[in-house]
């Protein structure tokens, strides 16, 4: 089964290196990679092919940053002709971004089949980009591999037919769980000059909280009280770079003793100082969850997840955009009072299940 696997921004790499790793161990799969270059800085892209041993991707589409317009329209310009050389039996998008929905139409518009891993998760706010792209390249898919339940009570409430998902557990923490005795390895704490379980991790991206200078500075005067008592490491994104230099936020926190500003950071560096922190603080998604396996108290800056899970049993608390809220709860997760549990089927796991899932429907297909 000769099957065409896309990964384009950074929190795709993680996923793509467990399944490129379950496809790899399978004689019947011909695997091949397309990378979009809808990230491309060596700290957003390159540095994650060498943490995760990834291979090498077969071709790369080199978009690069535009409009969503400009940047959805160019890669699905220069995939269509790759899966046109390719035939492939599949084309398996993973995730959220841009690069997951370009592919998707590009896929099913020449009729070739599209898998979808990490399905049926939603916010319900429609005013995300992910939001959009989630919805649609469901509505489009033709197997569908979801982390948590929500996502298949989501999917059924669409109208998507049972046979076509499967709750399968999450690649992420496949790749977490793999990686985390390398990653224990790492001399990044100590780097930073910090004491394990006595300092922040924040991250910051999303157009929302970033791309309003009132709404940025409320996330920033929060971290100005916090960073009075715990050391706050903040690997800024190149986005959010841009926001805060342009607003005179950059220079004002890095001033601040207490804040430790850095370029983004590789994935076993980053997978160290999370595993190590008192708390994290963050916009993203996949660190919701990286959090709830790792067992560290996680304040997520948004009003909405689109992982519930990661509230229900794991250690995330939404606490929005509030500087208040934010503050009641980083004195929550310092109180250590933050409950955790590991969701079902987060073991490790996820991909072997889709490679298997995926040889299955193949072998009835051409039956
Ligand atoms: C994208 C995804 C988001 C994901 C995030 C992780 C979409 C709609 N959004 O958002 O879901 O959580 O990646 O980072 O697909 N830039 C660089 N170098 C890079 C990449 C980006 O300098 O390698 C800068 C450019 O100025 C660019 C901006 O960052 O305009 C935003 O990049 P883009 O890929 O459009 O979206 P992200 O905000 O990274």
């Amino acid at each position: 089964m000769k099957i065409v696997s896309v990964c384009g921004a950074r929190p795709n790499f993680m996923k793509i290196a467990a399944l490129a790793r379950a496809f790899a161990a399978r004689l019947e799969f011909e695997a091949r990679l397309v990378h979009t270059g809808q990230h491309y800085d060596a700290s957003m892209s390159q540095s994650f092919f060498d943490d995760l041993a990834l291979p090498r991707p077969d071709i790369n589409l080199e978009v690069g940053s535009a409009s969503h317009a400009v940047q959805t329209a160019l890669i699905m310009q220069r995939f269509e002709p790759v899966v046109q050389e390719e035939r492939p039996d599949a084309v398996l998008v993973v995730g959220d971004v841009n690069s997951t929905i370009a592919c998707g139409l590009v896929a099913v518009k020449l009729q070739v089949p599209l898998i979808h891993v990490e399905a049926g998760l939603r916010s319900f706010d429609r005013t995300m980009p992910e939001e959009i792209n989630r919805l649609l390249t469901d509505a489009i898919s033709d197997l569908l591999f979801v982390t948590e339940p929500s996502g298949i009570a989501n999917l059924q409430r669409e109208g998507i037919p049972a046979e076509k998902m499967h709750l399968v557990g999450n690649v992420m923490i496949d790749t977490l769980l793999a990686h985390r005795e390398l990653a224990a390895r790492s001399d990044m704490v100590g780097r930073l000059e910090l004491t394990r379980g006595e300092y922040a991790v924040l991250t910051l991206h999303r157009p929302a909280n970033v791309d309003d200078p009132a709404t940025l500075g409320r996330i920033c005067s929060a971290l100005e009280e916090i960073q009075r008592t715990t050391p706050v490491v903040f690997p800024v994104h190149p986005r959010t770079r841009g926001n805060l230099e342009r607003t005179g936020w950059l220079a004002r926190l890095q001033q601040l003793r207490g804040m430790r500003l850095t370029e983004p950071i590789g994935y076993l560096d980053f997978l160290k100082l999370m595993s190590e922190a008192g708390v994290v603080l963050t916009d993203s998604g996949g660190i919701q969850e990286e959090t709830t396996v790792l067992g560290v108290p996680c304040l997520t800056l948004r009003e909405n997840t689109e992982r519930p899970i990661t509230i229900e049993q794991g250690t995330n608390q939404l606490v929005g955009l509030d500087p208040a809220r934010i503050l009641a709860g980083f004195q929550r997760a310092r109180s250590g009072q933050v409950p955790r549990r590991v969701p079902e089927l987060w073991d490790g796991h996820a991909g072997s299940r889709i490679a298997d899932i995926i040889a299955r429907w193949h072998r009835e297909r051409s039956a």
